[in-house]
């Protein structure tokens, strides 16, 4: 089928032909407003009307894991499990979110989908929620006006790492092949996120086919960290099955999209000594 058929390598599946291959994804080429993007500090904006938080729901969820072939993802299911509720920060509506996809390099030099000043990080993780005012589910969400959130973490490396991530990769063993699932009872979104209130906003779009243009990015301005050995168990996942394990399930990332003409919006105030000058990502520029 056309969903199992798009990779992320070379070739007529990758992600130069997307557009060309399948009417329906004709945004992967044609569109103007695709992710992900490199962010040049230069073009930031600095919105005063950006003056909530982002708020999410710290609740412990159930979750499942699964290698999909092209990611790591977790699936969040109603209607029995807690909902995860985002809302505030550039958010018009309440999302609710309903996957979270791993992006992971192949090495530290790369891996992320975001990067900044054409600098990429070794992972990125992506909160996808969809529009629960609006909309039912994240399928019907996809397509439709102000249909999904994705929250961007970029990822780096500490000794300690990160108590969610190693809820999985202590299982990681159970999730190598495509199709591999892992059922975790108690995961918390919140604890995943990094203590950090200020962000960059963009409109773009989903990173892989369709490539529909109904997204709300929130880059968040602060990593979060994973240990060396953490990325090295998520790289030990294949891009296929146990009978045809293919390749490391890796560089699964899209290459940068032009912004065009979109603002690049952020609560950063860069008059503001205290909240200003992009500290994290600095930090990671000069060492
Ligand atoms: C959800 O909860 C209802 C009521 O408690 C129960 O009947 C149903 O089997 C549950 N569904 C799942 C998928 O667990
Ligand atoms: C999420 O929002 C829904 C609808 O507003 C609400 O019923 C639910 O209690 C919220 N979830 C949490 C964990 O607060
Ligand atoms: C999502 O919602 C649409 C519209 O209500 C419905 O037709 C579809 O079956 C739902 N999909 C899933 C996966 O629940
Ligand atoms: C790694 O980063 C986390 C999150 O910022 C922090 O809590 C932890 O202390 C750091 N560990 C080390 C060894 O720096």
């Amino acid at each position: 089928t056309w969903t199992e058929w798009w990779t992320y390598e070379g070739g007529i599946s990758g992600p130069e032909y997307w557009g060309i291959v399948n009417p329906e994804w004709i945004l992967c080429g044609r569109g103007k407003k695709q992710s992900p993007i490199n962010i040049e500090l230069d073009l930031l904006l600095f919105d005063p009307k950006l003056d909530q938080p982002i708020y999410i729901d710290d609740s412990q969820i159930k979750v499942t894991m699964t290698n999909t072939g092209h990611h790591l993802m977790a699936k969040i299911y109603s209607p029995n499990i807690t909902n995860v509720n985002i809302s505030g920060g550039p958010l018009s509506y309440q999302y609710r979110i309903s996957e979270v996809i791993f992006h992971v390099g192949k090495d530290d030099r790369d891996g992320s989908e975001h990067s900044i000043q054409n600098v990429s990080f070794p992972a990125e993780i992506q909160l996808v929620g969809y529009n629960s005012d609006l909309y039912g589910n994240l399928s019907q969400a996809l397509s439709s006006t102000n249909g999904v959130v994705i929250i961007a973490l970029l990822v780096q490396i500490n000794a300690s790492g990160n108590s969610e991530v190693e809820k999985i990769t202590q299982h990681v063993d159970q999730l190598i092949f495509k199709g591999n699932t892992l059922e975790l009872d108690d995961w918390s979104l919140f604890n995943l996120l990094p203590f950090e209130s200020n962000y960059i906003t963009y409109e773009g779009s989903l990173t892989h086919p369709p490539c529909f243009e109904t997204v709300t990015w929130v880059i968040m301005n602060r990593p979060i960290y994973m240990s060396e050995n953490q990325l090295q168990k998520l790289r030990s996942l294949r891009s296929g099955s146990e009978e045809n394990p293919k390749g490391p399930l890796v560089d699964n990332n899209r290459g940068s999209q032009p912004l065009n003409r979109r603002p690049l919006r952020t609560n950063i105030n860069f008059n503001n000594p205290v909240s200003s000058l992009c500290t994290s990502f600095t930090f990671k520029l000069t060492i």
